[in-house]
């Protein structure tokens, strides 16, 4: 028996194969019927593309035509022809149409028009099917595809980092407890505590909140290593930047100073955005435009200088300023909103930490470009980052992007045991749980740098969604985890 080859809608929507039977599957965006004619718009997800399918109402008969609604999967096969109508190259002259699942139009509450954003959200199940969200996770998928490629060039390793941790020290309180202890009825030590050691892991154990102090000992054995990974903070912010569940790619680097490591984090974030131009253009264009019409609906002043595409080529073309602490803080205490009380948090002694509406200001406003902080004040950064011989600051590094604030924290690492065992005492960390870790400054200690990007907002600048609930696939947040 001859079977027709099954195509997906990507390799047709090119238009280079013509006048050829093929089977194509997929869901219902649209039907549109006149007695003539109808068109069924098909969309499979490989593409922001759908097929036209073009068939006659009369010989496809009445009980089919009424079971194909927006949202039923259907099995089409027929001749693949150029497409006399506008808007696409392609169009399917259908042989034969199966209905392989219906969805009663009634209650199908994806309808093929503009759905607000919070609404897609309480259907997360069904929003991938719409045109927004598959561009935002087809390009997801190739921001994934492009960072383990940028790695693999360069000679990194993956490391695939615990998920379950016994160590709290990065955490500190914003951690999510692992147990497996009845939680009505826990049993307790001598002092009426919870008795961890009858724990499933015979300690406390919590969520990791960052692959890096393990990924560490990779670095110091194989050079080049990185995590990509699940992260879970269960900080209370309920932000457009903040999730409780995200993704971080975690870079360490044995033999790299802070100089080394922002040239890394540089050359990364340009490379994975223009990875996103070049491979993902018809899904950037759609963006691009839906973004404009969103901006067109807001006051003048509060508008964006730059559209989705200009933001894109800001940082695939320009280099990153590169500023120390001090210098920003002495720009943004001088700076017009702080001066005026514009602020919600007024700049007025070194030390301070900076907030988001700093760290825009000085990317979207003074410099207008990706920005990179370096050299913190110690006392707002964690344990681990190597002091500078001024003793008040250490090598950290913020990268900081346009609408999206930090994108990047690293810091070169304190690989002198005496300096970090000195530190952790002041900030009153166990080096007892850490002792491995300091095990790694005491055999062998190279100095060596890191970095994390958060993958949600990287997502987040590259696909110009605002709320970054809308660039993985299931958010979960302070009071939200269904599905
Ligand atoms: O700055 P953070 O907390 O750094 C670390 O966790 C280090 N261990 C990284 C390292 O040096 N290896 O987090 C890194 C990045 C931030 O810059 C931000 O992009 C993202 O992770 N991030 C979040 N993204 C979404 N939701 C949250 N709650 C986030 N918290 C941090
Ligand atoms: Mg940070």
């Amino acid at each position: 028996m001859l079977t027709t080859t099954r195509y997906r809608i990507s390799q047709l929507a090119a238009g280079t194969i013509l006048n050829t039977q093929v089977k194509v599957q997929g869901w219902v965006r649209n039907k549109r019927e006149s007695k003539n004619v109808v068109f069924i718009s098909l969309n499979d997800g490989s593409t922001f593309h759908n097929l036209q399918i073009v068939g006659d109402p009369d010989q496809l008969g009445e009980s089919l035509m009424r079971r194909i609604n927006s949202g039923a999967s259907l099995t089409v096969t027929g001749l693949i022809q150029a497409s006399q109508g506008k808007g696409q190259k392609v169009e399917l002259a259908a042989a034969t149409i199966e209905v392989d699942g219906e969805a009663n139009p009634e209650i199908y509450p994806l309808q093929p028009k503009k759905h607000s954003l919070e609404y897609l959200r309480e259907i997360a199940h069904l929003r991938p099917r719409s045109q927004t969200f598959g561009a935002v996770f087809r390009i997801r998928h190739a921001m994934i595809f492009a960072v383990h490629q940028f790695f693999n060039n360069r000679g990194f390793y993956n490391i695939h980092t615990p998920i379950i941790t016994g160590s709290d020290a990065e955490g500190a309180g914003e951690m999510f407890r692992v147990s497996t202890l009845d939680p009505i009825n826990p049993p307790l030590n001598d002092e009426g505590e919870i008795d961890h050691s009858k724990d499933f892991f015979a300690k406390e154990t919590n969520l990791t909140v960052s692959g890096q102090l393990e990924v560490e000992a990779f670095a110091q054995s194989m050079g080049l290593v990185y995590t990509f990974g699940p992260t879970f903070r269960a900080e209370n912010s309920n932000t457009s930047r903040h999730l409780a569940e995200f993704w971080m790619i975690e870079p360490e680097m044995a033999y790299y100073d802070l100089k080394d490591n922002m040239d890394l984090a540089e050359a990364f974030l340009k490379d994975l955005v223009n990875y996103a131009l070049l491979n993902c253009q018809s899904d950037l264009e759609f963006l691009n435009n839906r973004g404009e019409q969103e901006e067109q609906q807001k006051p003048q002043q509060q508008r964006q200088e730059l559209n989705l595409l200009e933001r894109l080529k800001l940082v695939s073309e320009h280099q990153f300023e590169r500023i120390d602490y001090t210098q920003a803080f002495d720009i943004l205490r001088n700076c017009k909103p702080n001066k005026k009380k514009k602020f919600q948090f007024i700049i007025e002694e070194w030390g301070c930490d900076l907030q988001s509406e700093h760290e825009r200001y000085l990317v979207e406003k003074h410099f207008k470009k990706p920005v990179i902080i370096y050299n913190y004040p110690k006392k707002i950064k964690a344990f681990y980052m190597r002091s500078n011989d001024d003793d008040r600051t250490v090598a950290a590094m913020d990268v900081l992007f346009p609408g999206i604030g930090e994108v990047v924290g690293g810091s070169q690492r304190e690989e002198r045991l005496d300096q970090l065992s000195t530190r952790m005492q002041e900030m009153g960390i166990s080096e007892k749980d850490l002792w491995w870790y300091l095990d790694l400054r005491k055999f062998g200690s190279v100095p060596h740098s890191g970095f994390g990007l958060g993958f949600e907002r990287l997502v987040q600048f590259v696909t110009g969604m605002t709320n970054i609930r809308d660039v993985i696939p299931f958010p979960r947040t302070p009071g939200n985890a269904d599905f």
